[in-house]
């Protein structure tokens, strides 16, 4: 009996010694230990020795019983140890590795350009006015004294839903609905996407940006206008910016005025950016037309205004020198990245 139990003794302790994880291990300790496991067996047969022989074999059977299981229990905690200690080492992190650049978005550059110019005009009180790219008819043509059969129609042709509702070809509804829910003094700015139907090439595009501004009040002057227009040119384009402006037409203002600045890029002098004719056109801009006033029941004996309108994919063409207005629009991260 010593021998078969010395045996089997042996036995463990190899295949203890041999076993690489736990689950081996539990196979061994149920392999002896189990329900009929090994040792298990041999003690379930005391019960059939002699009472002399019994408590004899007993302890022996006991002794061999708990050194199986100390020897599971001392190879467990070995396992433990090694399982922790690759944890640890696949956990390790190295710090002293070259972080990867951390990918931060830049701004579109109409964007940047919207951003700052929110920014100017709120910072003399302009308030800023949301509108709708979807406009009806009234906003968009009727109130700023466009009927229906007008000639202007023409060149701001659109996409209509049906008779009434169409895609707003420009900004200045808003200036209506200013006009409608609040009283002068009003001064106000709104920004957003146009259309128009257009040629796609490298200087248009069916959608475009515009920015709308709109003061109202008493004794508003055309040379209030102006000076604004000049500060305006000067924040986009630099201190010593000028500009020029030439009589024009829109329904809407009266006088009308088209308004250039003096060529961001040779200064004035003549360039191929400017065409050799030292100005870049900026805007369009006029005093509001009293039938507008009276469109939206202010008193055009009392009130005066005046109202600008200027695209701002221009102003980041000029600004960036991007030449191609395709560009805004095509999406191209590598080529959108450089403006900051
Ligand atoms: N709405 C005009 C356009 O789209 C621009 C403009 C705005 C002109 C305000 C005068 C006053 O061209």
């Amino acid at each position: 009996m010593q021998e078969k139990i010395d045996n089997i003794i042996e036995r463990v302790k190899t295949e203890i010694l041999n076993a690489s994880n736990k689950q081996e291990l539990i196979q061994i300790n149920a392999k002896y230990l189990g329900k009929s496991g090994e040792l298990s067996l041999l003690m379930r047969g005391l019960k059939d020795l002699s009472p002399a022989e019994k408590p004899k074999m007993g302890a022996i059977l006991n002794q061999a019983r708990d050194q199986v299981l100390a020897l599971v229990r001392q190879k467990e905690e070995v396992l433990n140890d090694q399982e922790l200690a690759q944890r640890i080492n696949n956990e390790h992190v190295d710090i002293t590795m070259p972080v990867k650049p951390l990918q931060v978005g830049t701004l579109h550059p109409i964007e940047i350009i919207q951003r700052d110019l929110i920014e100017y005009f709120v910072s003399q009180g302009f308030s800023v006015m949301d509108g709708r790219e979807v406009e009806t008819d009234y906003y968009c043509f009727e109130a700023l004294n466009v009927p229906k059969d007008h000639p202007a129609r023409d060149a701001q042709d659109t996409f209509y839903f049906d008779a009434e509702k169409l895609l707003r070809v420009h900004t200045s509804a808003t200036q209506i609905k200013t006009m409608e829910s609040r009283t002068p003094p009003i001064k106000m700015i709104s920004t957003g996407r146009v259309y128009r139907v257009d040629e796609v090439d490298a200087t248009h595009s069916p959608m475009f940006n515009q920015f709308e501004i709109l003061v109202v009040d008493e004794n508003v002057t055309m040379s209030d206008l102006k000076g604004m227009l000049e500060n305006l040119a000067k924040h986009l384009f630099g201190e010593k910016t000028q500009i020029r402006l030439r009589p024009s037409y829109f329904p809407f203002t009266e006088p009308s005025i088209e308004v250039d600045a003096t060529c961001t890029h040779c200064g004035g002098k003549g360039c191929p950016v400017c065409k050799q004719t030292g100005f870049i056109e900026l805007l369009g801009a006029g005093m509001v037309h009293p039938n507008v006033l009276k469109n939206c029941k202010i008193d055009p004996n009392k009130y005066m205004g005046f109202a600008a309108g200027l695209g701002l994919d221009r102003i980041a063409m000029i600004k960036y020198g991007i030449n191609d207005i395709r560009d805004l629009y095509d999406g191209d991260v590598n080529f959108l990245k450089q403006f900051r």
